[in-house]
């Protein structure tokens, strides 16, 4: 006999465990199959532990300027050992946080690998094998690390994101391949730890995605703490030697590091649960196809997160869980619009955006007008010694000329990722530049920078 429930959900990352728990928020019964850790890449590989780490980046360069500010603290040393317990730490509390919302709510999680069959019947793979039944399934699977042909990942002289993050030893030399999101935060990490970076990427900016003056300013702060940066270089491959190895890359580059990291993507996994008998299809590149509103091919299966082809963002797969469980309830949600979800990219400086590039305005047609000022004219910016970066407003013109909605907003800068809001909320609300200039930012704040240009878009500005 099946147990039966209102929902089933394969994959407890944060995608996952959002269906979960907004699902019995909402009052219906659910089950989570995890077969690994709840929480997910996120939690576990990718974004708590990521950031954490980077936090102890920051805490070092603080103290390393603090002569700056009078203060003399000396040269600081990082003791690696009581950086990664502080960030088990911070996981570990977080994992119990979550067992324990899921309990609350009355959530059956099982341990174990789900396998959807036919009849909306997912079989249980673990110590306590079970079968379950529902009416509606999310496949939330995830994704995992891409690697490329000629770096064999041993988790020692070659690894990914996943084993990065456990790392021990500061190494000396290390090539970062991929420049984006996740090769930009390890590359800036790793520089402030001490580490001689190179960082290769293929295309011909770092970020690809992110506006290009957010990449250039990223790109130039980069250079300034001594990060290798080569772009438009492909990576052919390695040839190591006593414990290290040589990276060959564009038409004769060759670096000798200590570690390799491969950043370039990563790779759905939609094959992870089964569907021998669904109607679910999965695409050539691992992404379970869903329409827009997040429906596979059988009736009452959903996919959400990494698994579909989506922006690969925690922050997205909350959003698309919650989406699918009012789905299914009947409530006509608007689906979640891939173009104007919030980025965020933890690297220093950091990286924040929301909505259209200015290349993507134009190739979509719209007219634009454009401002961009920096933070090096931020009184708040100067006082925390942190001026590299800037804010760049994309907005349509208007038939009269004059900059009318605001399409992108786009910020490089000191704690960016925590001034996003106001430009989410602009891109979102469709506001124009009117009513967002008529808006009183604090002063002195770093988001003064982004009301000044926006208010420089109307054709007056104050300080720009
Ligand atoms: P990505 O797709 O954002 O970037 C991979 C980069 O590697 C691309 O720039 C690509 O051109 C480059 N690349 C691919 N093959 C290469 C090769 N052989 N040689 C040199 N360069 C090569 O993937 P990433 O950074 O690994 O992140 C994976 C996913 O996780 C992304 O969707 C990302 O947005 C998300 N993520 C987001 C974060 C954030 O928002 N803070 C942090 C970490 C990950």
């Amino acid at each position: 006999m099946a147990e039966e429930h209102d929902l089933v959900v394969i994959g407890g990352g944060p995608a996952g465990y959002a269906a979960a728990l907004y699902g019995a928020a909402a009052g219906i019964d659910v089950a989570l199959v995890e077969e690994s850790k709840l929480g997910g890449t996120c939690l576990h590989v990718g974004c708590i532990p990521a950031k954490e780490l980077l936090e102890t980046a920051s805490v070092l360069r603080t103290v390393r300027e603090a002569g700056a500010f009078g203060v003399e603290a000396g040269e600081p040393v990082v003791d690696l050992a009581i950086s990664q317990s502080r960030k088990q730490g911070v996981v570990d509390n977080l994992t119990k946080g979550l067992t324990g919302l899921l309990a609350g709510r009355k959530v059956t999680v099982h341990a174990g690998t789900g396998t959807l069959g036919v009849d909306h019947t997912v079989t249980v793979d673990g110590d306590e094998p079970a079968v379950l039944q529902a009416p509606h399934i999310v496949l939330a699977t995830g994704s995992s690390p891409r690697t490329i042909p000629g770096f064999d990942v041993d988790g020692t002289l070659v690894v990914t994101s996943d084993e990065l993050l456990s790392i021990t030893e500061v190494p000396e030399r290390v090539a970062v391949i991929g420049g984006g999101a996740i090769g930009c935060e390890f590359a800036s990490l790793l520089a402030d730890l001490g580490s001689a970076v190179t960082l290769l990427e293929a295309m011909p900016e770092i970020l690809p995605g992110c506006d290009v003056d957010a990449a250039k300013a990223v790109r130039r702060a980069f250079k300034k703490r001594m990060i290798d940066v080569h772009v438009g270089v492909s990576v052919h491959g390695h040839d190591p030697s006593d414990g290290a190895t040589t990276v060959r890359f564009g038409e004769d580059g060759a670096v000798g590091v200590d570690l390799v990291v491969v950043a370039v993507g990563r790779r759905p996994r939609g094959d992870a649960a089964g569907l021998v008998g669904t109607r679910v299809e999965v695409d050539e590149r691992g992404f379970v196809e869903v329409d827009e509103r997040l429906r596979t091919g059988e009736p009452g299966v959903y996919a959400v997160g990494d698994v579909v082809a989506t922006p690969q963002l925690a922050h997205v797969g909350f959003a698309e869980g919650m989406f699918v469980v009012r789905d299914l309830l009947g409530e006509q949600p608007t689906p979640v619009d891939p173009a104007t979800v919030p980025w965020c990219i933890y690297s220093h400086p950091e990286v924040a955006f929301a909505g259209m590039t200015e290349a993507a305005a134009r190739e979509a047609g719209h007219d634009v007008v454009v401002s961009s000022h920096r933070f090096i004219g931020n009184g708040r910016a100067m006082i925390v010694g942190d001026t590299d970066g800037l804010v760049k407003v994309v907005a349509e013109k208007d038939p009269d000329g004059r900059a009318g909605r605001i399409l992108g907003v786009h910020l490089v800068g000191p704690w960016v990722t925590e001034q996003l809001g106001q430009g989410y909320l602009a891109v979102n609300w469709e506001a124009t530049v009117d009513e967002v200039a008529a808006f009183i930012q604090p002063h002195p704040t770093l988001s003064e920078l982004f009301g000044e240009t926006v208010l420089s878009l109307t054709g007056r500005s104050l300080h720009g």
